[in-house]
């Protein structure tokens, strides 16, 4: 059975297993902001009408000096793509035939990515019983004779924040190795002590970072995210880019989210709270569930081996969460499910108890 290897979408997930999709469900499996888009975007919806006639700037010169204002940077050292991922495909494309590590579970399209452009692609694979955290001596072992190491902090799927010293230790052995590493801080702002490595750029030649603004403020269906990195990566990244892969929706709503501290804010202690909550119900249910420091977590029946059968029980019921089939390390081990609104929450929560009086 070839399950979609991505959340959202959850149609593909009921036509791929046979089951009827029921007329209301939750898409548990998208992680994406649950207070939605920040207030403006629906007050000003009307006036954003009028850029869908002329093309975009293919510089996006306005976005990204707001990004680079943002950080402490300058524009050069800054790249907006259509989504985070379009950049993953970019900073693959440097490296055909080479080596690459991904710390694994993570993301499936790093892999894809690396694959599609002749890369040679080895996982280092976490441990649950180190917490799903790095292990530096073992990881920088497997870094050897790499050329690039893809991280994801805060990690896709388990929700950890990695341990900030163990990270610097591994871009800095990279650094001596000429190796390049990349840490995808998609979900970094969902956290309230935030785990960004941004300032140590200026330290690290070999050090890109990629942020995506399709999370924290829901505009997954208009695509935006930016790497940060040195001049010379960048210029080559910037060559490779089509031209107006950035649409000019996606830019001017980058520049306005980016003021939105508030929103950030709001979603980071309602998030907190909330998955708290949930978690404390799911654990007083008896389900195993993963500490984590953002909007999504991972989930295990106790009798691991029922965890597919309670994902198909969840889907009859119009519960969608996301399988961890596709994750190296997990093999379905495990269900990922987003925090959302308290009633949407409260919803999978009776599923979630009506499962314990079916087994
Ligand atoms: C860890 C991670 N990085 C990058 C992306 C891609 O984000 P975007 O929507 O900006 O392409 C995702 C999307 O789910 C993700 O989970």
């Amino acid at each position: 059975m070839n399950l979609p290897s991505h959340g959202s979408n959850p149609q593909y997930v009921y036509e791929a297993l046979k089951l009827k999709q029921p007329d209301k469900i939750v898409d548990f499996s998208v992680n994406t902001n649950p207070l939605g888009p920040p207030d403006f975007l629906k007050d000003q919806w009307g006036a954003l009408f009028e850029l869908v006639t002329d093309y975009p700037d293919p510089l996006a010169s306005e976005l990204r000096s707001v990004i680079a204002d943002k950080e402490g940077l300058n524009i050069d050292q800054v790249l907006s793509g259509n989504g985070a991922a379009e950049l993953i495909f970019l900073v693959a494309s440097l490296f055909h035939g080479k080596k690459a590590l991904i710390v694994s579970p993570a993301f499936s399209e790093y892999e894809q990515a690396l694959l599609s452009y002749g890369c040679e692609v080895e996982e280092y694979i976490l441990e649950e019983k180190n917490g799903w955290q790095l292990d530096p001596p073992v990881l920088l072992k497997a870094l050897k004779g790499k050329d690039l190491v893809v991280i994801c902090n805060p990690n896709n799927p388990t929700g950890i924040m990695y341990d900030k010293n163990h990270i610097l230790e591994v871009i800095s052995y990279a650094k001596d190795q000429k190796t390049l590493v990349m840490i995808d801080e998609a979900f970094y702002d969902f956290a309230e002590n935030s785990p960004t490595l941004a300032a140590e750029l200026p330290n690290y030649q070999n050090l890109i970072i990629l942020r995506s603004l399709t999370k924290m403020y829901a505009i997954a269906g208009v695509r935006l995210g930016y790497v940060l990195g040195n001049r010379d990566l960048i210029h080559k990244l910037e060559d490779r880019k089509p031209h107006w892969s950035v649409n000019s929706l996606a830019q001017q709503l980058g520049i306005r989210c980016l003021h939105e501290a508030n929103h950030v804010r709001k979603t980071q202690q309602f998030i907190k709270a909330e998955r708290e909550r949930v978690q404390s119900s799911l654990h007083s249910l008896s389900y195993s569930v993963l500490k984590s420091n953002v909007n999504f977590f991972l989930v295990k029946d106790l009798h691991q081996h029922r965890t597919d059968q309670l994902y198909q029980f969840l889907l009859s019921k119009g519960i969608v969460t996301r399988h961890t089939r596709n994750f190296k390390g997990l093999e379905g081990s495990h269900l990922r499910m987003a925090v959302k609104t308290r009633e949407e929450n409260d919803r999978m929560l009776e599923q979630m108890k009506e499962w314990r009086g079916e087994c």
